[in-house]
């Protein structure tokens, strides 16, 4: 099960809405067959483990380990489950449940009615790690949420408006390793969120131009509609919403996308609802302070990714107040780098 775990981590970041599974097949203690789930609307990993055996003969005298419960439905592929009982494996090893409303135990049924011997509940607490994502989506109707920011010796996300109109150029408050590995982080996400001062001040392209893999979904709030075509994230490259209180898109294929909210409710509340309908897995919120706040005074966080700088800004911007389970510290060259869980 941890093998299958290892392999269902290559995909992340390309599988969305999908889970990144993991499946091994095993037959006289050797591994005769491994797969993952492929980028969406590819094959599931169930799927690939079996088409990677040689000789098919020996599926029948074999099992199959799987980190999420084989699917029962039709989507854009076949149900696995079918798949495993045409091809007579007998034995599944499941890690945990899928709570996706077309699946939620239909597919362990289907293979259970078939005759097969299915153990469930497998390294399930690994395996309900590796699909936090996915889990948080099903269970909770909502992305799961990674907040993060960087923020001075001094406790400053940024800094003095004066300061800033003399020197145009970007303060940047940590090294470019910690900025490399926010792209590789991007590139993990569905989807990334920043405020309208963020966008209006900092232009940011929010990409993963220093990493490989896609870049996440942009999505930013802007109530009043005050950001314009000059702005980067309206440069059409990356499907883009724009969360305003004043106009809603016609056409949903279009990659920039006007969704409309009310912004008198709990906006953190509002976002999630709105992007649990379009489907969106996983978000990772890059600020400002003010829209990381709305996310931690509604407590609608999963994990908080802090960095903080080598530097002081004596005035500015003060950054977010988080309270959370500290989860781990590490060293990146000066920046520290800390993060909490909220759990
Ligand atoms: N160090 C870092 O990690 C980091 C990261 C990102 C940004 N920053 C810096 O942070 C600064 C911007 O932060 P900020 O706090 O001023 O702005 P922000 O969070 O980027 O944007 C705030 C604006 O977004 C809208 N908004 C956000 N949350 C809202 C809510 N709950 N309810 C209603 N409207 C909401 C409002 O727009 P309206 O006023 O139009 O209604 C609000 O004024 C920039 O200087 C940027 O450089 C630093």
């Amino acid at each position: 099960m941890l093998r299958c775990i290892e392999l269902g981590k290559n995909g992340l970041g390309s599988t969305y809405p999908n889970p990144m599974v993991g499946s091994v097949i095993v037959t006289n203690n050797t591994i005769i067959g491994e797969g993952f789930t492929s980028a969406y609307g590819g094959n599931h990993a169930e799927v690939n483990a079996i088409n990677s055996v040689s000789d098919k003969s020996l599926l029948k005298s074999a099992t199959i380990y799987v980190s999420l419960e084989p699917c029962s439905h039709y989507g854009k592929t076949p149900p696995c489950a079918d798949l495993i009982i045409k091809n007579k494996i007998k034995k599944i090893v499941i890690g945990c449940f899928d709570p996706h409303e077309k699946v939620a135990g239909k597919g362990i049924q289907k293979l259970r009615d078939a005759g097969c011997d299915v153990e469930v509940q497998i390294l399930e607490k690994e395996c309900r790690t590796h699909h936090k994502r996915f889990l948080t989506f099903h269970e909770k109707k909502r992305p799961y949420i990674i907040l993060k920011w960087a923020e001075t010796l001094d406790g400053f996300i940024a800094p003095d408006k004066n300061l800033r109109k003399k020197n145009p150029e970007p303060f940047w408050i940590t090294n470019k390793k910690s900025r490399q590995l926010v792209h590789q982080w991007r590139a993990e996400e569905h989807a990334i969120l920043v405020g309208t001062n963020t966008v209006l001040e900092d232009n940011p392209k929010l990409d993963v131009r220093d990493w490989q893999g896609n870049s996440p979904i942009r999505i930013v709030i802007d109530n009043h509609l005050k950001i314009t075509k000059v702005h980067n994230v309206f440069d059409g490259s990356v499907k883009t919403f724009v969360l305003n209180s004043i106009k809603e898109s016609t056409n949903s294929n279009e990659n920039i996308e006007f969704l409309k909210l009310d912004f008198k409710n709990n906006l953190a509340q509002e976002i999630c609802s709105v992007l649990y309908l379009k489907n969106i897995v996983s978000l990772i919120v890059e600020g400002g302070a003010k829209t990381l706040q709305s996310f931690i005074d509604a407590n609608l966080w999963d994990e908080a990714r802090i960095f903080r700088g080598n530097n002081m800004f004596e005035k500015g911007l003060k950054a977010p107040k988080i309270k959370g389970n500290k989860h781990s510290e590490q060293k990146i060259k000066q920046d520290t780098l800390t993060t909490y869980r909220n759990d």
